[in-house]
């Protein structure tokens, strides 16, 4: 049942049609509790708020199914107004972002020329872009992408999935880029010829890369709600002396409030990925699909 449950929202993630409906009606269905809001404002909002708890933010403009050259300029100026709204609100935040969104289903040069816009602006600011990693398809291109703009920028990072088989790979190739990476278990619905199909092996995968990036010495975004997973972490930052400049801890908005703020108490950076924007329909059946429990949640607030 749980199984079915998760292909369904993994599928429904996918759909351009129901993603084109609620980006019509608005946050419905209590997706209120995982996206900050539909406007710039309404993020900035909610970035005051968690700096105000001691944590740290990046933020998302939602934005997925871009197919024209028009729709990818709007997502980089969403991208760019954000970096603006962050500087003139002086809150503690970085951008996170989808290059799909930024055009790169219609060509890489035009992703490319958004990417260099968004990350100028960024360093104009001193501040710091992450290009969040999304299906299998995406996967060669988008690290090809980074690796091509770390050449040129310091401010960029990216993301890497521990549930992939080449991600052992990846990272050691990425280590001669000094990368900045935020480590994930990996949120797509994937094929086991490129992924672990089971939870345990994506978890020892998960552990086996958070100690190879470390020992690397680069930096890492542990970015994980799992309890286990973070003792792990700290474990290995303890027993190696890695220093508190060399890693952050990032959860998503709405999950596991008790745990971000435990770890704040302890002395430990957080940081929150903070989704906001009329696009949120993909997004939030990810994170239903993560944890299918959330259905009754969905249904609680169907009914309110
Ligand atoms: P796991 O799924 O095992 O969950 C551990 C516990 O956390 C659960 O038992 C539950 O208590 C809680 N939990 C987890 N998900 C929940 C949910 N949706 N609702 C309520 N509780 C939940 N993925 C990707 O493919 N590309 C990316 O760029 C990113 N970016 C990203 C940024 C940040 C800051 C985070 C935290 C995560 C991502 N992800 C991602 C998503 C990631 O791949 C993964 O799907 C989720 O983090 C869930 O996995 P956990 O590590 O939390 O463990």
């Amino acid at each position: 049942m749980e199984v079915l449950m998760r292909n369904t929202f993994q599928k429904l993630a996918k759909s351009r049609s129901a993603n084109k409906l609620a980006k019509r009606y608005g946050l419905r269905f209590g997706a209120q509790r995982f996206v900050a809001g539909e406007t710039i404002k309404h993020s900035i909002d909610a970035v005051r708020q968690l700096n105000a708890s001691g944590r740290v933010v990046t933020l998302d403009h939602l934005g997925e199914f871009v197919f024209t050259e028009e729709e990818a300029k709007e997502s980089a100026s969403m991208c760019l107004q954000t970096l603006d709204a962050i500087a003139q609100a002086g809150v503690q935040a970085n951008l996170s972002l989808k290059m799909t969104s930024l055009g790169l289903d219609i060509s890489r040069e035009l992703c490319m020329r958004n990417m260099h816009d968004i990350l100028k602006r960024a360093q104009s600011y001193g501040n710091f872009v992450r290009i969040d990693m999304e299906d299998y398809e995406h996967c060669q291109v988008s690290l090809d992408i980074y690796k091509e703009l770390r050449k040129t920028y310091d401010n960029v990072g990216i993301v890497i999935q521990a549930y992939l088989y080449r991600t052992e790979q990846d990272i050691e190739d990425l280590n001669r880029y000094r990368a900045n990476l935020r480590l994930v278990k990996g949120a797509y619905k994937e094929s086991p010829k490129v992924a672990f199909p089971n939870k345990p092996d994506v978890d020892d995968n998960f552990k086996a890369i958070i100690t190879q990036h470390l020992l690397n010495g680069n930096y890492a975004a542990i970015a994980t709600h799992d309890e286990e997973i973070i003792r792990y972490a700290k474990d290995v930052i303890k027993t190696n002396n890695i220093p508190n400049s060399q890693f952050e801890f990032q959860m998503l908005y709405g999950i596991c409030e008790d745990v971000q703020k435990k770890l704040v108490s302890e002395g430990f950076k957080v940081r929150v990925y903070v989704p906001y924007g009329n696009d949120w329909f993909g997004y939030f059946m990810r994170r239903l699909a993560e944890r299918p429990a959330n259905v009754w949640f969905v249904l609680k607030n169907m009914f309110k």
